[in-house]
C-alpha cells in the first residue's frame, strides 16, 4: 500500500539564521491517489516533496510510508523534477535505461521496460536521439519515462511542467492523467498553478506562505475524464483563489501564484 502518513512534521534549515520552512504538517496521502500540492514560492513545497522522497529528514515529527518511518530514498518512490537532468552523452533510450542498468536488470527486461514507457510517454521513434535533439516537453517526457521504468509505486513530481510552453503543458497534463489512469500509481504533484492543481488532483492541498502550513484541503470530484471548463472544477478554482486572497488579507504577505 503506497500511502504516506505525515505526523506533525516541521522542517527547520540550519545555518547562521535557522528558518522554519514547514510547520506542523499533518497529512495522509492515500494509496493510488493523485494529490496536488499548491502554494506560493518559498512556502516549502519542494521541501515537503523531498521529505516524502527521503532526500530530507524532518526536524520534528515523522513521515511514514507504507506504515513504516522513512529513512531515505527508495526505488519505490520515483522523483521527477522541473529540470529532467538527462545525461547529454546518453541517448533517450539509455537515459531511461539508467535505473534498470544500476539494478542489473537483464538486457531483455531493460529493452522491454524502456520501450514500454517510451511508448507510453509518446517518445516512440526518439529512442536513439540525444537530449539536445529534444524539445523541453520531450525532455520532460523522457524524465517521466525514466522514473516510470524503475517501476515505482509512487511518483513525486516537483513542478515538472513549469518550464514548458502553455500548450505543451496542457498536453503533458492530459498525458500524465492517461498514464495515471493506466498505472494507478500514487502521485504527489507540486505546482504553483491553480488550474493545473485542480485539473489533475483528487485533492488539492493549499499551503500558506512560509513557514508552510496546511491552509486548506480541497476535494475535487473524481469524475474523469475531466474537462477544463467543467463548472465544478472552475468553482473549486474560485474557492482556492478566495482562500489565497484570505491568506493575503489576513497575513499581509505578498502571495504570488
Ligand atoms: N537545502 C536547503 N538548505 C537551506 N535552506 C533551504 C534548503 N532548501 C530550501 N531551503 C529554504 O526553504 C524555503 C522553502 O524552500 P522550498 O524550495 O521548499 O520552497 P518551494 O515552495 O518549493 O519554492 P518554489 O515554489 O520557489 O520552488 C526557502 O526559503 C529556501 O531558501
Ligand atoms: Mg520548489
Amino acid at each position: 500500500m503506497a500511502g504516506f502518513t505525515i505526523n506533525g512534521v516541521s522542517k527547520v534549515y540550519g545555518g547562521a539564521n535557522p528558518t522554519e520552512t514547514l510547520s506542523n504538517i499533518d497529512l495522509k496521502i492515500e494509496d493510488g491517489e493523485f494529490l496536488s500540492i499548491l502554494g506560493p514560492s518559498g512556502c516549502g513545497k519542494s521541501t515537503l516533496l523531498e521529505l516524502l522522497a527521503g532526500l530530507q529528514l524532518p526536524s520534528s515529527g515523522e513521515v511514514l510510508f507504507d506504515g513504516k518511518p522513512l529513512r531515505g530514498p527508495g526505488i519505490e518512490r520515483g522523483v521527477v523534477f522541473q529540470d529532467p537532468s538527462l545525461y547529454p552523452w546518453r541517448t533517450v533510450f539509455r537515459n531511461v535505461e539508467l535505473g534498470l542498468e544500476l539494478r542489473r536488470a537483464t538486457k531483455a527486461e531493460r529493452q522491454e521496460r524502456v520501450q514500454k514507457y517510451l511508448d507510453m510517454v509518446g517518445l516512440t521513434g526518439f529512442e536513439h536521439k540525444y537530449p539536445h535533439h529534444l524539445s523541453g516537453g520531450m525532455k520532460q517526457r523522457a524524465g517521466l519515462a525514466r522514473a516510470l521504468a524503475n517501476g515505482p509505486e509512487v511518483l513525486l513530481m516537483d513542478e515538472p511542467f513549469g518550464a514548458v510552453d502553455h500548450l505543451t503543458r496542457l498536453q503533458l497534463q492530459d498525458d500524465l492523467l492517461n498514464i495515471w489512469e493506466a498505472e494507478r500509481k500514487t502521485v504527489v504533484f507540486v505546482t504553483h498553478d491553480v488550474s493545473e492543481a485542480v485539473f489533475l488532483g483528487n485533492r488539492v492541498v493549499l499551503l500558506s506562505p512560509r513557514p508552510g502550513r496546511i491552509k486548506q484541503i480541497f476535494h475535487v470530484p473524481n469524475k474523469r475524464p475531466r474537462k477544463r471548463d467543467d463548472i465544478e472544477l472552475v468553482s473549486i478554482q474560485n474557492d482556492i483563489y478566495a482562500a489565497i486572497h484570505d491568506v493575503k488579507t489576513q497575513e499581509h504577505l505578498e502571495y504570488i501564484i
